[in-house]
């Protein structure tokens, strides 16, 4: 056992030409042994080199554990499954944030503690009108999030563990308020306050859909599925938007700041925004017959045409979520009268296509999340253009909790990584007379 930091250790070793380092191994509780080659740099004179971060661990986490090759995706050890069905999302974000299931008054006092906090500065609402009204919200989200650091100047300190738990609150709190802001600003309707009786995913359905001239009807069956497709958004391990907040953590920013880092990184359609993409895409090949002609763009190298919703870097099976949100697409569906959506036709047509050709199995590309997620919220109401500010909204819990792990590890340091240079070698500078 490491005594600095409490790795069960082996030891690797590495040969180059008539050199050898020796590197220590570390196991975690479960997944992949990890090599730490912090000090190769120092004992070698080389670097890693690893685009894409393919084979790299950045940190020690005890928060999200995936299993690419199984399936599997446990949030503190929790099963996704168990939290989708039995579980809420407060729940879910007291779980991920403390570490543990709340017991009935931890959980009363969450919710308590997160209702407080769902209304935002009023100044916030005159923010929203230096945007166009046709603005993509993620836009919106990503300025106005980080604007809250201009509000809240009492949860900025990050080394006072009150204050990070109460940026940690807000931010949990506040985020749908300000998507349901972005929606109604984008659609020209006022802006509708939350209202601390309701729970967390039916306030949210109420910001977004209510008007002045009526009262609002929740439905208790879109605020389930709501409430689920938050759980399974709210964390995934170290993916480009969570790497993205640590690395901006890493440097003392504060979490506002770091929250709209990672907002603009899951922007990208190969990662958040892939749910308004696969939908776009599903809604291009429109009917069941054009699907033969889309696989194969999908497969030509020389098309840059991908299948949105397929395929993920650390799953090679199934993603458990994608099942979770098949299931709740039909529950949707149902209660709405869409069962016979013509996207869910095609859906589940490319779906089983692609399952069943060899490309798409010899390079383990399965459905993910996103796959069903567009087509879940559109028939709840939700325009494209929010389908990844909701995902925002779901992962925020997710961003803070591993921001927080960073800040309270006493080994982590600022994240500056190296590179391969290949650019041109020492040469002097040409007086502009005498360039060609
Ligand atoms: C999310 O990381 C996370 O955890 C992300 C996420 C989270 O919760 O945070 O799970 C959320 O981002 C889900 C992924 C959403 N993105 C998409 O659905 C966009 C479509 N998918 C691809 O762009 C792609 O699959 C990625 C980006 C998701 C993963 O890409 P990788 O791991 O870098 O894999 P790759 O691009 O190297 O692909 C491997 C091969 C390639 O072929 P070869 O070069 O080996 O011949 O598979 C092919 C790719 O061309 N391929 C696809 C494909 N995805 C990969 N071919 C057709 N359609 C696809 N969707």
């Amino acid at each position: 056992m490491d005594a600095k930091t409490g790795h069960n250790v082996k030891s690797g070793k590495l040969v180059v030409g008539d050199k050898n380092w020796s590197f220590p191994i570390y196991e975690g509780t479960i997944g992949p042994d990890v090599i730490d080659i912090s000090k190769l740099y120092a004992e070698s004179g080389m670097f890693t080199y690893d685009p894409g971060f393919t084979s790299t661990g950045s940190c020690e986490s005890k928060i999200t554990y995936i299993d690419g090759d199984k399936g599997i995706l446990l949030y503190r050890g929790v099963p996704i499954e168990q939290l989708a069905e039995h579980g809420d999302f407060l729940e879910t974000c007291y779980l991920l944030l403390y570490g543990e299931l709340p017991t009935s008054t931890q959980k009363s006092d969450f919710d308590y503690r997160v209702t407080r906090h769902t209304m935002v500065h009023e100044q916030m609402s005159r923010f929203f009108q230096g945007f166009r009204r046709d603005a993509h919200p993620m836009a919106v989200m990503t300025g106005c999030v980080g604007a809250l650091s201009a509000f809240y100047h009492d949860s900025t300190d990050i080394s006072d563990p009150h204050q990070r738990m109460v940026a940690s609150i807000r931010m949990i709190a506040k985020m749908p308020t300000l998507a349901a802001m972005a929606y109604k600003y984008n659609i020209g309707q006022p802006f509708v306050y939350p209202k601390n009786e309701l729970d967390y995913s039916t306030n949210f359905l109420r910001m977004c859909f209510a008007v002045p001239c009526e009262e609002f009807k929740a439905n208790p069956v879109l605020a389930r599925a709501m409430d689920r497709i938050f759980i399974l958004h709210a964390d995934h391990e170290q993916n480009a938007s969570t790497s993205t907040v640590r690395l901006a953590g890493s440097t003392g920013a504060n979490p506002f700041a770091c929250i709209a880092a990672g907002i603009a990184a899951l922007w990208g359609p190969a990662h958040g925004g892939a749910n308004e993409a696969a939908l776009k895409m599903l809604g291009e090949i429109g009917k069941p017959e054009r699907i033969p002609e889309f696989i194969k763009r999908a497969k030509d190298k020389n098309d840059s045409f991908r299948l949105m919703g397929f395929g993920h870097r650390v799953y090679k099976n199934y993603d458990p979520r994608a099942k979770i949100m098949q299931k709740t697409c039909h529950e949707v569906l149902s209660e709405l009268g869409h069962r016979d959506d013509p996207l869910l036709q095609v859906a589940l047509e490319l779906e089983r296509v692609a399952l069943h050709d060899e490309y798409f199995l010899e390079k383990k590309l399965y459905p993910n999340i996103d796959f069903y997620s567009g087509i879940t919220l559109k028939a709840m109401g939700v325009p494209t253009n929010m389908f990844t500010v909701l995902f925002t909204l779901a992962r925020t819990v997710g961003w803070i909790a591993q921001w927080k792990e960073m800040i309270e590890d006493p080994n982590q340091k600022i994240g500056r990584p190296r590179q391969l240079y290949t650019g041109e070698v020492r040469r002097d500078y040409i007086p502009i007379s005498r360039r060609k």
